[in-house]
């Protein structure tokens, strides 16, 4: 697998230089219709976003309905190994209605398509799929998509093309909350971790940059935006400009936007500047995703998480000491190579500790060329299994119990939606990101309300609006 090569300075213009030939030459695809599915993280459903502004600057309309599209992409995740069968399920289905349709196009990108094995296999078994780009190569779907010719077009080589700035080209899901990417790829190397091979090593977007689109954001009315990046806290450390998360986050914050969220922090560079800035501004949400992994040390050390179960808690602590209203959310693997029941046991106890408001719990996927997956793996998937369940057991209850703290009181929603479960009532996100399904007109979507929480289950909390 290789590592992305810088991109010289005039590389990069070329790139931006064409983007913007056919920003404004709106009708090279007018009329066609396109379809996109995403899988994965917060990243991949951006980076979406970008390849819909880029697709609609192009004369592309968008579709809910594959059997009337011109072109389908699939942006797809390679974090664990079931990724792939999802994405290669659906494939199927296309290469059927591919017979149909002919001139249809299918294209795929993201993580899975950075992996030289599915680029191989895609190659010698899948001629159906047309072209294939990387997470760094979104910014040449529309030369890719010129040129094509009807020989499939592979192009995951150049590494660096998302830092180009495209002047906010982005067709965003929500005119309420926007995603704002701070850095791309990340430089941990945790052993089981492809992200750092498929989005390679870490880039810092320059801070004039993110302030400009935040206020360009604020303008456009938007209510809350969330710094993206793999690691934040690690934002800058990149740049020659001598800069750290915790100042942009400052910086942001006095932009004046009522919201300002961020993910995903690694508990090695969590600084207390950055606790002393969260706590000391209103607009900055009082929730931070801490990923721990795992409760053993042998196994933290065999993930090169590079803290020890006592330096997390340590920071755990201090956090809840220092920040008001504070919710805490973690990821653990469990299955980890070599992981002994008594590691999984500190796993619980830690659990036991921290009593976190949620948890993402997976069981450890071998992924190609990761260190981890030449790590000897002996623990039946039945043994992983019955670990996770006993972990996702302890894991719901302190949920619940986090939940049911909030019973009665009054909390300050930022509606962002009609509710998933009832259409006549409205959802969104308390300050510390506990989703509320709430009695309240729709006319609520779009404003931060009060609501008074009438009831608690493990995942949501009922309201009702308080006028
Ligand atoms: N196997 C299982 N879980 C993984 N994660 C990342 N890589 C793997 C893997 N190979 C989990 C980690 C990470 C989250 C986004 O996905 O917990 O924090
Ligand atoms: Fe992967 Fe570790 Fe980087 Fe997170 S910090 S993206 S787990 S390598």
């Amino acid at each position: 697998m290789r590592l992305p090569n810088m991109l010289d300075a005039a590389q990069r213009k070329a790139k931006a230089n064409y983007i913007y030939e056919h920003r404004i030459n709106q009708k090279i695809f007018g009329g066609k219709k396109y379809y996109i599915r995403t899988y994965g993280c917060q990243m991949n459903v951006h980076d979406t976003e970008e390849i819909k502004g880029l697709l609609e600057s192009l004369g592309f309309n968008e579709s809910e309905n594959i059997n009337i599209s011109d072109l389908i992409i699939l942006n797809t995740c390679a974090i664990r190994e079931n990724a792939h069968d999802k994405v290669f399920g659906f494939l199927g289905r296309l290469k059927h209605l591919k017979k149909n349709n002919p001139n249809l196009i299918i294209g795929l990108c993201g993580c899975m398509a950075q992996e030289e094995s599915v680029v191989t296999y895609i190659k010698e078994k899948h001629s159906y799929i047309d072209i294939v780009f990387g997470t760094h190569n979104i910014c040449e779907l529309p030369k890719m998509l010129e040129e094509y010719t009807g020989k499939q077009k592979i192009n995951v080589d150049s590494k660096e093309g998302n830092v180009i700035e495209f002047d906010n080209l982005y067709k965003r899901d929500s005119n309420i909350t926007a995603w704002v990417n701070i850095m791309y790829g990340c430089d941990k190397f945790c052993t089981y971790c492809i992200v750092p091979y498929t989005r390679g090593k870490q880039r810092s977007r320059k801070l004039k940059d993110i302030l400009k689109e935040v206020i360009e954001l604020k303008n456009a009315g938007y209510k809350e935006i969330t710094l993206l990046g793999q690691n934040v806290n690690a934002y800058g450390k990149d740049l020659e400009e001598k800069i750290e998360f915790s100042t942009l986050l400052e910086k942001v914050s006095k932009i004046g936007i009522e919201r300002i969220r961020f993910v995903t922090s690694h508990p090695w560079d969590f600084t207390d500047e950055m606790i002393d800035v969260i706590s000391k501004y209103d607009n900055i949400m009082p929730y931070i995703h801490l990923p721990v992994q795992s409760g053993s040390n042998k196994i933290l050390k065999l993930m090169n998480r590079k803290y020890t179960n006592e330096e997390y808690l340590t920071l755990f602590y201090k956090i809840k000491n220092k920040i008001k209203n504070v919710s805490i959310t973690t990821d653990i693997i469990v299955g980890f190579p070599g992981e002994l029941e008594e590691d999984f046991e500190e796993t619980l106890n830690l659990v036991k500790k921290c009593q976190f408001d949620g948890a993402f719990t997976f069981i450890f996927s071998a992924r190609e060329n990761t260190p981890a997956s030449k790590m000897k793996d002996s623990l039946s998937l039945e043994e992983k299994n019955n670990r996770l369940q006993k972990l996702n057991k302890l894991i719901n209850n302190y949920s619940k119990e986090s939940n049911l703290k909030t019973l009665g009181t009054i909390q300050k929603v930022l509606v962002t939606s009609i509710s998933e479960r009832d259409n006549n009532k409205v959802a969104g996100y308390t300050e510390n990101m506990k989703l509320v399904n709430i009695d309240a007109p729709a006319s609520s979507i779009g404003k931060i309300i009060d609501v008074e929480i009438i009831d608690a289950k493990s995942f949501s909390l009922d309201g009702i609006m308080k006028i």
